[in-house]
């Protein structure tokens, strides 16, 4: 049985006494409700890594990194390596981020070396995948999302594959307001799975945890993760609240 996730994407959001506050509402609200088995996770930024792990410790979610640079140490100025977060005990990595593709020229090639870097560490990559509007548009929505996966999945060997945690981001959809619908985000869950099962296995594809992330919110989250490809999401903006992210956290 593939685990259930949700996870919040912080972003570069709050400030340090904002995140201390959101960090331990957030532990203290999970232990009153049944998570039915989800994994909670969350990805704040970096410098709050460290806080949010010392919360942890005590309580029921895990922390995750938003990104990392591909060497354990160097010359790199500016960024942070798998190792280090690996002495913290973060558990998860989002790689691939739209945001990082567009604002940081992230290729899927320099995104393998992101999760070839993690696996190393026993650090789960969230890799994050998705098309832009005018792809969908064209018809092209699931051509671009088997590239970005086969190009920097694929390569690994099918242990350290099961690893992996895939999220599938429209980038319409994200900050947008704008959500997949059900079937939209069913439809290309259940397309990521059948490029699995045909590069590994079919168990394999059935073990893998496939997120959607892009403007989920409490009303809308029951009905996405409803979707039997659907496992869970990424969210973003409605990380920020406390009862809006526990909403989500409990939608299954
Ligand atoms: P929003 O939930 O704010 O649309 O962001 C989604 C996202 O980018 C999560 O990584």
């Amino acid at each position: 049985m593939r685990k259930k996730i949700v996870a919040g994407n912080w972003k570069m959001n709050k400030t340090f006494s904002e995140a201390e506050i959101l960090i331990t509402d957030i532990a203290d609200a999970l232990d009153e409700v049944d998570l039915k088995g989800a994994e909670i996770v969350l990805c704040p930024p970096a410098i709050y890594l460290e806080m949010a792990m010392d919360v942890a410790f005590e309580s029921n979610f895990k922390v995750g990194a938003q990104n990392i640079y591909p060497e354990d140490s160097g010359a790199f100025t500016g960024e942070i390596s798998p190792l280090m977060l690996k002495q913290l005990e973060v558990s998860y990595c989002i790689i691939g981020h739209s945001e990082r593709r567009k604002y940081f020229q992230e290729s899927n090639e320099f995104l393998q070396r992101k999760a070839d870097a993690l696996l190393r560490h026993k650090i789960t990559p969230i890799f994050c995948c998705g098309e832009v509007l005018p792809e969908r548009e064209s018809n092209k929505h699931f051509e671009v999302v088997k590239q970005q996966v086969e190009e920097s999945l694929f390569h690994l060997p099918v242990e350290a594959f099961k690893n992996v945690v895939i999220a599938y981001e429209p980038v319409w959809a994200i900050g947008t307001g704008v959500t997949a619908t059900k079937e939209q985000a069913q439809e290309m869950h259940a397309f990521i799975r059948g490029l699995i099962s045909k590069k590994y296995d079919e168990k394999t594809a059935a073990g893998t945890t496939i997120l959607y992330g892009g403007s989920c919110n409490g009303k809308n989250a029951r009905e996405l993760f409803s979707q039997p490809d659907v496992d869970g999401g990424l969210i973003g903006g409605a990380s920020l609240k406390t009862d809006e992210f526990i909403q989500i956290a409990t939608s299954f």
